[in-house]
């Protein structure tokens, strides 16, 4: 009978443990996604649109084909971290039929404001 005791509060604080662990991870998780759609929106929509679509309002004035975003998990075969790194840095191969590069970030964004755009863009693909 003690044992038995013994093995469910066992039980129950890993269970309480791995909970918490979880939990957190999920809100840090959420944190960024978070604050990646306030820089997306600040750095990226203009030509991307706000759903990440390519249909931002500078696509006209611009003359430019912005991708869609929301689909980086089925073109390419490069994970999309790697995508975005490479476009925000200006070294990414431009799509067959595109002329005209995207804006070279690299040296304007902090490193933890691509993680964020880039956990917010994993977040948002079709
Ligand atoms: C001035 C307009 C403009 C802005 C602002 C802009 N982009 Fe782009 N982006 C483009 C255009 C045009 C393309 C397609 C041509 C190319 O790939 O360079 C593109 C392509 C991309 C691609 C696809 C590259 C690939 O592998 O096919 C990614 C990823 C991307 N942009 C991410 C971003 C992120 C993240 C931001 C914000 C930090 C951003 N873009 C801001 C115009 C823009």
């Amino acid at each position: 009978m003690r044992l038995k005791m013994k093995l469910i509060l066992i039980f129950m604080v890993l269970v309480g443990f791995l909970g918490e662990g979880y939990a957190s991870v999920y809100t840090d998780q959420n944190e960024a996604v978070k604050k990646g759609w306030q820089h997306f929106k600040m750095f990226c929509a203009n030509c991307h649109g706000k759903n990440a679509d390519g249909k931002g309002p500078l696509v006209e004035a611009m003359k430019l084909m912005p991708s869609d975003l929301t689909a980086l998990r089925q073109t390419g075969d490069i994970c999309i971290a790697e995508r975005v790194l490479r476009a925000v840095s200006g070294v990414h191969v431009l799509p067959e039929g595109q002329e005209q590069k995207m804006p070279v970030f690299s040296g304007n964004l902090e490193s933890i404001t691509i993680y964020e755009i880039t956990q917010f863009l994993k977040a948002i693909q079709k």
